[in-house]
């Protein structure tokens, strides 16, 4: 219940008392998932503690505390970021990329010390993300910046303040012993992070991050820091900008002061006496790095004592006690043979480099993503050029320089074409996006994506409607838009190339009983941008009926949990748009069905129940959690006094002992399948209100 008075407030205590015991708990999940990449609980789950947390402090303003983790979701939107200097310049790394250039960098740090001098290093895995400064002054997180040019970086305060895993006040002791601290470090998003993102971006027809780097560095400049908020940025620490903290003399003592106040830092934080250990340390962490669920392209090593490193000094913006030692890159050289312009579904024109096929790590390339027209304009590449391409992991292939020694003068440099290569409409770049696009929604090289998307298993599920046919279909004018499908007569399509009596039979089979999908899949369907999997599901989830959806305004979208602005003003905008509405009215007529939405929702003998799975099982261990999960119940990794039954197969090790101590129930597979027989389950359904 509200207070009658906002500002003059008195808070329940017990309302006191859930509100720090909720910021506890929110924080300790913060740090098993951000922190330690150890989840516990579900999303859904998480997002009802942060809800009650908001619900709280909207009830009473004054109990919010500054590092609330609430305060996390952003800020008003900027025009432009402010430049900061740093006070001390960021530095960048020399490069060693073999033994020999490590021992000659070895080499250099003991000339440079001079006889007499014992010497240690530290070793710390080199993040692949993008450097960032935090000032605390009085232990509270006050500015935050790019690197930049090494002297002066952008603002992004608001932005870093969004990331969880920053601390937004130190300790007490920390505040009063170094009233001014300049943390550095790098953020980053998790390998695993990244695949979900790349994912949601594609389903809201979004142009993929070529990897996490570019994604990480992407979401950290943006101009809105709700935008920031909502990608899974991380930061990870590796130093203090300035040497001279009297009670910390080495990197190794300041990774441990870092560790100490909650920063994430370098699990591979070594201090090694022999230089010999180094070479095998490197050759450790190469062999581990695809295993790594975050990137990283090399190691670093630091001359431990800072004392040290101030006789050491730096040379032309490096220091001369670090080196990063690179791994040997999974890069090629090629030549671009051609740069074209592909459109997408939401019409975003993407310049795509066509090269001469090469050999990265074991794959053949030919074909990179150059992104947007900023990506041309910094990598500066021409058609004829020689360039560096490189592929990480499973991310698609990337160029990552020009070799412009190389050059004949005959390369051919590339402009975004003014207008779209398909259908010839004037090119656009709307503010604020890097993207250019074609906004003729007949254009056909859009309608052959849309037509694809339309048919694709997650939207109409249309079997043998694959690209080759959505062009044949557009390219002889059978279809104008998803709806003509409908229309089609088996005499048409047998006017295409290939296409026998059977296959003709098929396709309409197949587009006949495409009518009966549910609404989740039918909003997937229309395409609309920024409507992806999860947004449909949450709109039929909501509206329940298609045509309440229709005919919604933007007050109620926005009031939709999950929906911002954006993704509300694009809904809005489709279904105004008078093709938009024609399409729709087609499919109706072709008796589309358009179903009302039911949400069937389980209650089961194990609904909100905690399991734990250990030892050898016969089926994989997922098998057993979807059950569990499609059942209402929840995994958790480890037992504790919040498990409700271990699931045990055979040799199951020291969860079972933990469970047996504590009185959990401990379940065979046996007994297992026989709690959510049919019998112990059923399904309840539920109208949307
Ligand atoms: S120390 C002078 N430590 O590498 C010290 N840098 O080329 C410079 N980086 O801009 C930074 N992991 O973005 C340091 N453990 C680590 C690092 C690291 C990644 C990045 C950082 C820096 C670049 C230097």
């Amino acid at each position: 219940m509200a207070p009658p008075f906002i500002g003059f407030m008195l808070i329940p205590p017990k309302i006191k008392e859930e509100y720090n015991k909720l910021i506890i708990r929110i924080r300790h999940h913060d740090r098993l998932y951000y922190q330690l990449d150890k989840p516990e609980i579900s999303d859904t789950e998480y997002d009802r503690l942060f809800d009650r947390l908001l619900q709280i402090e909207k009830d009473y303003p004054d109990i919010i505390v500054s590092d609330s983790p609430s305060q996390r979701v952003g800020a008003k939107p900027l025009t432009a970021f402010k430049n900061v200097t740093h006070r001390i310049r960021m530095l960048s790394l020399q490069k060693v990329i073999s033994r020999e250039e490590f021992a000659d960098f070895d080499r250099r740090v003991r000339e440079g010390l001079g006889a007499g001098h014992k010497i240690e290093y530290t070793i710390e895995s080199k993040l692949d993300g993008l450097a960032v400064e935090l000032i605390y002054v009085n232990g509270t997180f006050t500015i935050g910046s790019t690197r930049g040019d090494g002297t002066r970086g952008e603002d992004v305060t608001q932005n870093l303040k969004t990331i969880r895993n920053i601390p937004l006040i130190l300790s007490k002791k920390v505040s009063s012993e170094y009233p001014l601290l300049e943390v550095r470090g790098e953020v980053i998003i998790r390998r695993s992070a990244f695949t979900k993102l790349n994912k949601k971006m594609g389903e809201q027809g979004l142009p993929a991050f070529a990897n996490s780097r570019n994604a990480a560095a992407g979401s950290l400049r943006q101009l809105d820091s709700k935008m920031t908020a909502s990608r899974p940025l991380i930061f990870c620490a590796y130093g203090i900008s300035a040497t001279n903290l009297s009670k910390l003399a080495t990197q190794y003592e300041v990774m441990q002061f870092l560790k100490d106040e909650d920063f994430l830092i370098s699990e591979y934080l070594t201090k090694v006496g022999e230089v010999e250990k180094i070479a095998s340390l490197f050759a450790g962490l190469e062999k581990i790095r695809p295993d790594l669920n975050y990137e990283i392209d090399g190691m670093v090593v630091k001359v431990n004592r800072f004392d040290q490193q101030v006789i050491l000094g730096e040379i032309s913006r490096s220091p001369r006690w670090a080196v990063a030692w690179k791994f040997a890159a999974e890069e090629a050289e090629t030549v671009v043979k051609d740069i074209i312009f592909s459109v997408g579904r939401t019409g975003v024109i993407t310049p795509v480099a066509k090269l001469e096929p090469v050999r990265v790590s074991g794959v053949i390339v030919s074909n990179a993503s150059l992104h947007n027209e900023d990506e041309i304009l910094s990598l500066d590449i021409r058609i004829g050029d020689t360039v560096i391409v490189r592929r990480a992991g499973d991310v698609i292939p990337e160029i990552i320089e020009v070799i412009k020694e190389k050059r004949s003068g005959r390369e051919k440099s590339v402009s975004m074409p003014g207008i779209c290569p398909s259908c010839g409409t004037g090119a656009v770049r709307p503010q604020g996006e890097a993207a250019y696009r074609c906004l003729n929604s007949a254009c056909p090289a859009q309608l052959i994506e849309r037509l694809f998307h339309f048919a694709s298993k997650e939207a109409m599920d249309i079997d043998g409607l694959g690209g080759k046919l959505a062009a044949q279909l557009v390219e002889q004018s059978l279809v104008k838009d998803p709806a003509d499908l409908y229309y089609l007569t088996k005499e048409r399509l047998l006017t295409l190339e290939l296409m026998g009596e059977k296959k003709a039979q098929n396709l309409l089979t197949a587009i006949e009983s495409s009518k009966r999908r549910e609404l989740p899949q039918i909003i997937i369907a229309l395409g609309i941008f920024g409507v992806g999997e999860t947004a449909s599901r949450t709109l039929a989830e909501t509206f329940g009926e298609f045509d309440r959806l229709y005919k919604t305004g933007y007050d109620d979208l926005m009031a939709v949990a999950g929906i911002g602005p954006t993704i509300a003003r694009s809904i809005i905008d489709y279904f105004t748009n008078p093709g938009n509405r024609a399409m729709i009215t087609k499919m109706k007529k072709a008796r589309v069905a358009f179903p009302v939405h039911h949400i069937i929702k389980k209650v089961s003998s194990i609904s909100g129940k905690t399991f734990v799975i250990t030892g050898t099982l016969s089926l994989p261990r997922d098998h057993y959690k979807k059950m569990i999960e499609d059942a209402g119940g929840k995994v958790i990794g480890s037992v504790s006094a919040k498990t409700d039954y271990l699931l045990a197969g055979e040799n199951p090790g020291s969860k079972f002992d933990k469970a047996n101590k504590q009185s959990i129930k401990i379940l065979s597979e046996k007994e297992f399948s026989h709690l959510l027989s049919p019998s112990a389950t059923h399904i309840k359904q539920k109208l949307p209100e």
